[in-house]
């Protein structure tokens, strides 16, 4: 089953190398569909966010807010801290550098990675970047 869209009109223009961004996505992507053997939901969305209290240079900047979202395996709570690690995977062949990839992508896109955790034991994973609102080229 292909992936469900959560994308609202209105959202703001952002600053970003559009293949770049491409990629990240890809990677998130790859990781829920594959966290579902047995089939699930992947779930992209976005939003507008304007918040005084982000983050370093992310304060009192306003954002988009990208989230792809999964109902898969989730992520054991000794694998969080490593997960964004190069070269740590739990797949068989796994190369483990695709959150490390997409990690250096978002924090070179104006330092906004904010990554949410799983939420307790669910089976969710969700990655949360905040990319700087600008022109858009
Ligand atoms: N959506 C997810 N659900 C469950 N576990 C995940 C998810 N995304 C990442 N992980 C865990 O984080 C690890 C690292 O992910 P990462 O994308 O960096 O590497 P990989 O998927 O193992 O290999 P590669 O992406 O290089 O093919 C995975 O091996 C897996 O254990
Ligand atoms: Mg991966």
């Amino acid at each position: 089953m292909g992936p469900t869209f959560d994308l609202p009109p209105g959202l703001w223009p952002v600053e970003m190398d559009r293949g770049q961004i491409g990629q990240v996505v890809q990677n998130l992507v790859l990781n829920a569909a594959q966290s579902m053997e047995h089939g699930g939901v992947v779930r992209i969305s976005a939003r507008n966010v304007s918040d005084p209290k982000l983050p370093g240079p992310l304060a009192d900047q306003t954002c988009v807010r990208v989230t792809v979202a999964d109902s898969g395996c989730g992520i054991p709570q000794a694998d969080l801290e490593r997960i964004f690690d190069p070269y740590f995977s739990t797949k068989r062949g796994g190369s483990g550098l695709g959150l490390a990839v997409a990690y250096s992508i978002v924090r070179k896109h104006g330092g906004a990675s904010r990554w949410s955790r799983p939420w307790g034991r669910a089976p969710h994973f969700t990655c949360t970047c905040r990319l700087r609102v600008g022109a858009s080229t």
